[in-house]
């Protein structure tokens, strides 16, 4: 007999430590109890970026109030719940390590299942957390680390048809920002730049636009702002540039979702339910929101955006991601060690540096 489902989720993979508590019930509806995320912003933004030793400290002084201001608020108590879920991977490792112990802990003194899992699986299963998924769907996951394109067809079951070949997207947000001298994090204020400027202003490139089916690079494009940036005078040439840069992304990923839909499609023929879902930190982006939704309503697909807060790191995805595996029948994995490097189809080539096959 199906019951409720009630999941602790830890996440400490970068610089937020979050803790949440998910209740999914018997007939399906998930309800997110509470969801506690406490940024380290303060900690880093002297350095211009995240310090990983500072990271870790930081989460170990927290997560302990962390994790019992989530179970407080959830009004859950302690012994109602079924499982826990930390993040296992990828991120930096001592960040890792620190949720994971602190999830392995709580785990082996209820005697309940333990779930490691992968901070990607959770971006990629977040939109869960409002509507039922049907698999497959095509996912753009964009955020700080990771830019991919993946065919989601069940959980644990991802295909990739396209990546990043050199930095992420966010990278390149946060880079851009750093040039035009805000403060990290900066990119999010890119947009807020962007709202003020003329997109015309600075011819920037595109690269492998049409070349290399969905895969992506902004590496390029982050050089040639830096370039630019030397003829930035004033704060208007600034708004102007941080509208430039906003409206290439855009622009490359007008191109590089219509071709991924098409790979999609190949992949899928005669797929009824065309479903795209956006995710990861940047898919906070409005412009970019917009932008994706009218491609993919001109291509017949049904675009899906998590809402702003739980597109950047968050403990909800991760103990959704735990309740999902576990009905999956995946195995509880008490013995299991963090992951730095964690890619979500394990089977696609390497494709940064050496690897890179255009
Ligand atoms: O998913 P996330 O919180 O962490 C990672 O898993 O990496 O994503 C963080 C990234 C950062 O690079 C941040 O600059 C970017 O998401 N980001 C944005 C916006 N909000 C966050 N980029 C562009 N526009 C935004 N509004
Ligand atoms: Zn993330």
């Amino acid at each position: 007999m199906k019951k409720d489902l009630i999941f602790l989720g830890i996440e400490t993979s970068c610089d937020e430590t979050a803790a949440s508590i998910v209740k999914k019930t018997k007939d399906g509806k998930i309800n997110i109890l509470s969801n506690i995320v406490s940024s380290q912003e303060r900690v880093h933004k002297k350095f211009g970026g995240v310090v990983p030793e500072l990271a870790a400290r930081a989460h170990s002084e927290k997560i302990d109030f962390i994790i019992s201001k989530a179970i407080k608020k959830s009004g859950v108590p302690l012994k109602n719940i079924d499982g826990i879920a930390a993040t296992a991977g990828p991120g930096l490792l001592i960040c890792l390590m620190i949720g994971m112990t602190a999830g392995k802990t709580i785990a082996s003194s209820l005697s309940k299942p333990f779930y490691g899992v992968n901070h990607l699986e959770g971006h990629a299963l977040t939109m869960g957390l409002f509507k039922p998924l049907r698999f497959p769907y095509l996912l753009l996951l964009i955020s700080g680390g990771h830019s991919e394109f993946l065919s989601v067809e069940g959980i644990g079951k991802y295909k990739r048809l396209g990546t990043t070949i050199d930095d992420a997207l966010g990278e390149a947000f946060d880079k851009t920002a750093k040039i035009l001298g805000i403060k990290f994090p900066g990119g999010p204020k890119i947009e807020t730049f962007a709202k003020k400027g003329n997109k015309n202003s600075f011819k920037l490139p595109r690269p492998i636009l049409f070349k290399s089916g969905c895969n992506l690079s902004f590496a390029g494009l982050k050089t040639a702002v830096l370039l630019a940036s030397k003829k930035v005078k004033t704060k208007q040439d600034k708004y102007n540039l941080a509208a430039s840069f906003q409206n290439t992304v855009n622009e490359i990923l007008k191109v590089k979702c219509k071709k991924a839909i098409q790979i999609f499609q190949e992949r899928h023929k005669n797929i009824i339910h065309k479903n795209f879902i956006i995710s990861g930190g940047v898919a906070s982006n409005q412009s970019i929101r917009k932008n994706i939704k009218k491609i993919s309503k001109e291509l017949n697909f049904n675009s899906h955006f998590p809402p702003i807060h739980l597109c950047t790191d968050n403990a909800a995805m991760i103990a959704l991601t735990g309740i999902l595996n576990y009905e999956a029948r995946k195995k509880s994995n008490l013995n299991m060690v963090s992951q730095p490097r964690w890619p979500l189809d394990e089977k696609a080539p390497f494709m940064k540096g050496a690897g890179l096959v255009l």
